[in-house]
């Protein structure tokens, strides 16, 4: 909490709102009960092909959670999504995109999985970030952009060539502070954590 508030997110009279596409996967599941429990409100959105109902039970009892089930693979149903979260309660001060295929082996065999469901609903989710006014994104990358190394990863390990399509981001969580567009860039000290 110090460390959020260090960094500016505490709003003056209301809470802070987030918004968390992939709410019912692993990461983004623990992400909304823990904000929630922070006394922040929550709006989250996934289509369950990974992520099951069972992971936002807890969140869904929570008064500052809303809920919507849709994909978000392409720029209109990903505005419609946030349009619909964002329409009672106002823009997320974040969106945390979280929505992706985790499921290394299937995006193997068929990489159209990959395509559609990380690098797709990635470039969605930023035009529907900027279309809803969100004033910040923030999203999770893999080790997997380091490629395979015998040393050991430090946190200025430089990227690898042979680094996967399917996660294209600096390994870090992100913020823009003030627009959506452009992200800042690895080294200008935006990282959130
Ligand atoms: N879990 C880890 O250890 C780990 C490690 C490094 C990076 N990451 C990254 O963190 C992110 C989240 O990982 P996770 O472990 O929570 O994965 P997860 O599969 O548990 O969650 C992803 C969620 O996104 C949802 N989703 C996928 N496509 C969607 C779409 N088109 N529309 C709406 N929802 C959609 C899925 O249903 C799922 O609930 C991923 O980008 C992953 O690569 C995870």
């Amino acid at each position: 909490m110090a460390q959020r508030q260090s960094a500016g997110w505490q709003k003056r009279g209301r809470a802070i709102r987030h918004l968390i596409t992939g709410v019912a996967g692993f990461i983004g599941s623990q992400l909304a009960d823990a904000l929630l429990a922070a006394g922040d409100e929550v709006a989250g959105v996934d289509d369950f092909y990974l992520g099951t109902p069972r992971h936002i039970a807890c969140a869904r009892s929570h008064g500052g959670f809303r809920f919507a089930r849709a994909d978000i693979s392409d720029p209109g149903g990903a505005i419609a999504a946030f349009r619909s979260l964002s329409e009672a309660a106002g823009p997320p001060d974040i969106l945390w995109h979280l929505a992706a295929n985790s499921d290394i082996a299937a995006g193997a065999q068929d990489p159209s999985i990959d395509f559609i469901r990380t690098l797709g609903t990635t470039y969605a989710a930023l035009q529907a970030a900027a279309a809803i006014g969100a004033r910040a994104v923030a999203f999770a990358s893999s080790s997997a952009v380091y490629g395979e190394r015998d040393q050991v990863l430090t946190e200025d390990s430089g990227y690898h060539s042979e680094a996967n399509l399917a996660a294209p981001g600096p390994p870090r969580l992100m913020y823009a502070p003030d627009a959506v567009h452009p992200l800042p860039q690895r080294g200008e000290g935006n990282e959130f954590v």
